[in-house]
């Protein structure tokens, strides 16, 4: 079984990742209306891992004998002013869910829920992948400034990127 403010915390984690994963549709559509094919796939392999860690949780949820409440998702934002500010974005994001994730390990500890600890062990991982990989792009974008050319060539590099369904737990 699983307490009910574990149950609780999973539940709002369902929901936190259903907003990363709407807020990176927004931002692939932002892509996509500047013609940038290796950054609008970038977004969509995103898209496809923010779905499956909310997946990923709606099971273990379910595995434990715990109720799926699902709420709301949050508009996301839909404005932004460069390629740059959209990964300054996503960075500052991807340190908020950090920290929630860091918030749920906490509540396993405080419960003594041994086996939500280990579970949450892959997202606090995957979490430690997501920041540098978006740190990297952003780095390399910092770095590019207003040069298209360079952007075009970062744009060829991020098309490269695959989707591969994640093994959770
Ligand atoms: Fe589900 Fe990008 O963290």
């Amino acid at each position: 079984m699983i307490s009910e403010k574990m149950n609780a915390a999973l539940n709002k984690q369902v929901n936190a990742e259903m907003y990363s994963a709407y807020l990176y549709l927004a931002m692939q559509a932002y892509f996509n209306k500047l013609n940038l094919t290796g950054f609008v796939n970038w977004m969509n392999v995103q898209v496809q891992e923010e779905m499956a860690h909310a997946k990923g949780l709606y099971d273990y949820i379910q595995e434990r004998g715990g109720e799926i409440v699902l709420d709301a998702i949050e508009k996301p934002e839909q404005n932004w002013n460069s390629p740059l500010d959209v990964f300054e974005a996503i960075l500052k994001h991807e340190q908020l869910v950090t920290s929630l994730i860091n918030n749920l390990a906490d509540v396993a500890d405080e419960t003594k829920d041994r086996a939500a600890g280990l579970f949450l062990q892959w997202y606090i991982k995957e979490q430690v992948e997501e920041e540098a990989s978006v740190s990297g792009v952003l780095d390399t974008l910092r770095m590019i400034k207003d040069d298209a050319h360079a952007l075009l060539l970062l744009d060829r590099e991020l098309a490269a990127r695959v989707f591969n369904p994640p093994v959770i737990g």
